[in-house]
């Protein structure tokens, strides 16, 4: 059976793309087959990243789709391993058919409060409206320091909800990686990949489990 991990926020630029990008780049290399379904028609930011690393002859090549509603990405599932949903922001009923459709729903968030309080909202939200807690996770991005991660993973549990192992801290290699249609385990610097890498596997880890 496929497993089906979706990226979702109401609040733009959080790391859904991000997140995503690398789970998949990951879960190739490990052998499995997967495929990016890229649902942020609008933007498509996985699919131009795909362009640009298939231009480059980036290996592992990595599948990335678009489409229009979780539905239709579950259509192709039993094509693969792992279904990975880079959702669309600012989207409350496209987010909950994505929420519904996925094994584990994943809400990358940074560490100030401005971001904790809405994210912690957009999961109780899907509580109502009846998708398991224990299917949503949070994932910690742009963190500055221990302490901070700390703080947040803290703030998190408080609300109930379950936070992935690792994060993801800010630096421009991230950016730079992406930009060359990398993902944020593939910087020139291993130290920097460990780390995404960390976060990535606590992810993969919990596929079929
Ligand atoms: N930890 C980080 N350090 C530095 N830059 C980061 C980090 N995480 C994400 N970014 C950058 O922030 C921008 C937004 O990230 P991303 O596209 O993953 O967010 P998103 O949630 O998918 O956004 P959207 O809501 O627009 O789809 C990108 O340019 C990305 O490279
Ligand atoms: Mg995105």
């Amino acid at each position: 059976m496929a497993s089906v991990i979706a990226l979702v926020s109401q609040k733009g630029g959080v790391g859904k793309s991000t997140i995503a990008r690398a789970l998949a780049r990951e879960a190739a290399a490990g052998g499995l087959r997967v495929k990016i379904a890229d649902l942020d028609v609008q933007q498509g930011t996985s699919i131009d990243w795909n362009r640009t690393r298939l231009d480059a002859g980036i290996e592992p090549t990595i599948s990335v789709e678009s489409f229009k509603t979780a539905a239709q990405a579950l259509a192709v599932v039993d094509h693969y391993d792992l279904l990975v949903i880079d959702g669309p922001a600012r989207t409350s009923q496209a987010t909950l058919d994505i929420a519904r459709a996925a094994d584990l729903v994943v809400q990358p968030t940074g560490a100030s409060l401005d971001d904790l309080r809405p994210a912690v909202r957009e999961f109780h939200a899907l509580v109502k409206a009846g998708v398991p807690a224990d299917r949503l996770s949070f994932a910690l991005n742009r963190i500055g320091t221990d302490a901070e991660e700390a703080d947040a993973r803290a703030y998190l549990a408080d609300a109930g909800y379950g936070v992935l192992a690792g994060c993801l801290v800010e630096r421009p290699a991230y950016r730079k990686a992406q930009n060359e249609g990398r993902a944020v385990t593939e910087t020139r610097y291993a130290a920097l990949n460990t780390r995404a890498d960390a976060l990535i596997q606590s992810l993969i880890d919990q596929i079929g489990g």
